[in-house]
């Protein structure tokens, strides 16, 4: 149902797993794909997909100006932005000033940055933007500062920017995944999926990781005319991870009268 083929889109951070299957699932709707991010590794690969690649760090202003106007020259105006660019750097309290700002900087104010040097094209196309939050916005976690207060934040600028871009036909939505099979979570298992859904099913109702391709789909959904009337919105990708309370999963009542 789903149908992007008028759509030219724009994944910011979309060089990684994750990414790669949002890029996937956009170009397989039909719509004109580019990737901006700051590692050149997939380069082929995102070609060999049918994707742009352009090398942008997303926290230089003059380099964002520059890919503006590049992708300008090679398309029409661009329809959908998917800001997911992000930095895991984060010692938790012990964290560095320099460190604090630098994942500020990468994860939640380069967000903004971005938007706004789309913002005249996204208007033009009456667009939608979709910003990658996640499950660690509602939950505090042992060991991270970082990462969990800039994708709350990040939760907040959606509403944010939804309200003041709503008068330009603009839509933002923002995404939340769960633990999702990506770099980090393959790094971490030593590429053990079997492990990684094991332990994840202490921590997502449906008992398992998420596939890339299961956040893409939701991404797709919110690019598309089918969420026509969706704006300001945080949709969950996460298996059920943020209705669990501290209860999880099991009976705590029977607990008492035992
Ligand atoms: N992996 C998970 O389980 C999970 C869960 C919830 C949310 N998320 C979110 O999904 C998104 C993708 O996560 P991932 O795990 O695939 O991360 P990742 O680290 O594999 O990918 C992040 C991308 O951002 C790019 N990037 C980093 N700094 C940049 C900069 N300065 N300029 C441009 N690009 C830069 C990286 O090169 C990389 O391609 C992130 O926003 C993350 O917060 C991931």
């Amino acid at each position: 149902m789903i149908n992007l083929s008028d759509k030219t889109a724009v994944v910011c951070g979309g060089s990684t797993l994750i990414g790669m299957s949002v890029v996937n699932v956009l170009l397989q709707q039909g719509a004109r794909v580019f990737v901006l991010d700051i590692d050149d590794s997939a380069e082929a690969e995102l070609a060999s997909l049918g994707a742009t690649f352009m090398p942008l760090d997303v926290t230089d202003d003059e380099a964002i100006k520059t890919a503006v106007s590049r992708i300008g020259e090679q398309a029409s105006a661009i329809s959908l932005l998917i800001n997911m660019a992000c930095s895991y750097d984060d010692d938790g309290f012990a964290s560095s000033r320099q460190q604090w700002l630098r994942a500020l900087d990468i994860n939640l104010i380069s967000m903004a940055m971005v938007t706004k040097a789309f913002h005249e094209q996204l208007q033009a196309t009456r667009g939608a933007v979709v910003n990658f939050t996640s499950i660690s916005a509602g939950c505090a976690q042992t060991g991270r500062w970082l990462y969990p207060v800039s994708k709350a934040a990040i939760k907040h600028l959606t509403k944010e920017m939804a309200m003041d871009l709503a008068a330009d036909g603009i839509r933002v939505n923002s995404v939340s995944p769960g633990w999702t099979w990506s770099r980090v979570i393959d790094e971490v298992s030593g590429g053990d999926r079997a492990k990684a859904d094991a332990v994840a099913a202490d921590y997502h109702l449906l008992g398992r990781l998420g596939d890339p391709t299961e956040v893409a789909n939701v991404v797709a959904f919110l690019c598309s005319d089918e969420a026509s009337f969706v704006t300001g919105a945080d949709y969950a990708a996460d298996g059920g991870y943020a209705v669990m309370g501290p209860e999880q999963n099991k009976p705590a009542i029977p607990r008492l009268a035992g």
